[in-house]
């Protein structure tokens, strides 16, 4: 029994929203994203929130002008709404993947920490409130240590403890003026469980041919199911989509498995926000037998890079147009 790889997403059954736009964009923008971490990377397992960054990336919106403005709305897959619309849909997706139930909890926070004395404009602490309930705090970033618990200690009230230290006082100097904070947390049951007497040993075969030996949970059961084919018509061109629900049935995670032979490199350039969506309409319910990695995944990644492959640039320059945050020309 071998893997060679393994692609998830966590998927959101985001039909009550309205608009279609939505779901498209931010699932282009995952994609994107998710080549260019491939790109910069090296062999490792990526893990990010696209739903995190897009909130991040919307607040910044808030502070910015001119070019600057232009360069995030266009590269956050804006450009086709008029000015603003994309604050209420940042908004509504909040409301709509918020959930604390007996089911599962998924929670959303965002923050502002503010240099003492740094002149904020009222207008953009008001539309901050608005669209992302944004708390402001003000705190003094030459004080790096303090600023760096304190934060850290904000993130850890708002993920139920699960994210520790998310800064370090290394993040922070005397220079620093604004750091808009975003923490998102999930936690959810699987609707059907693993039941942790079926978990095994098994050797699992990294992309790069090495062999590691790892618990791997087991289930029979009745699953969202498929097999692609990845147009090629050889043997091997096949690979295959599992849905597993989480309680509740609203949120599921997708995971895509390519042939034993396969290395996941060559599926990952045909992932498309389309090819996406058609996976989640193609599963059918039916039989499956799931052996699935038991597995934790930490990462520390700095976005700067992949923004700017993405068009965010001025925002890392000195003379970024954030006059709509300061409130001065
Ligand atoms: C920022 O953009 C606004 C709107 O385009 C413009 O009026 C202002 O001069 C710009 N400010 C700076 C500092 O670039
Ligand atoms: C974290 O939560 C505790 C307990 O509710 C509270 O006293 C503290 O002020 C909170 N800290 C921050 C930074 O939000």
């Amino acid at each position: 029994m071998a893997f060679l790889g393994l692609f998830s997403l966590l998927v959101l059954q985001s039909l009550a929203l309205g608009t279609t736009f939505t779901d498209e964009t931010i699932a282009e923008l995952s994609v994107n994203m998710y080549n260019h971490l491939r790109a910069t990377g090296e062999d490792e397992n990526i893990l990010f929130s696209p739903l995190s960054i897009t909130l991040a990336m919307g607040m910044l919106e808030l502070g910015a002008q001119g070019s600057t403005l232009k360069e995030i709305r266009h590269s956050m897959g804006y450009d086709s709404l008029t000015n603003g619309e994309e604050f209420s849909f940042l908004k509504d997706l909040s409301h709509m993947v918020t959930a604390e139930e007996s089911q599962y909890v998924m929670k959303i926070a965002n923050s502002l920490f503010v240099q003492n004395g740094f002149h904020i404009s009222e207008e953009f602490l008001q539309m901050i409130k608005k669209y992302f309930n944004a708390e402001v705090n003000h705190v003094d970033f030459s004080q790096n240590v303090a600023v760096a618990n304190y934060i850290n200690k904000w993130v850890e009230n708002n993920t139920n403890s699960l994210l520790k230290d998310l800064v370090s006082p290394r993040d922070f100097d005397a220079v620093t003026h604004l750091a808009l904070i975003n923490a998102v947390y999930f936690k959810g049951s699987w609707k059907s469980q693993f039941r942790p007497e079926n978990t095994r040993t098994f050797s699992f075969t990294k992309d790069d041919e090495s062999e590691v030996q790892i618990p791997m949970m087991y289930q029979q059961g009745e699953f969202y199911y498929g097999e692609f084919s990845d147009g090629s018509n050889e043997a091997g061109g096949i690979y295959q989509v599992l849905e597993i629900p989480y309680e509740g049935d609203a949120v599921s995670m997708m995971l895509v498995l390519s042939r034993q032979e396969v290395p996941l490199a060559t599926l990952e350039p045909l992932v498309k926000a389309q090819l996406i969506e058609e996976w989640a309409n193609s599963v059918k319910k039916q039989k499956v037998e799931v052996y699935l990695p038991r597995f934790t995944v930490e990462q520390e990644i700095d976005l700067k890079e992949v923004l700017k492959a993405l068009g965010v640039t001025e925002v890392f320059i000195k003379n970024a147009n954030l006059t709509a945050l300061s409130g001065r020309k």
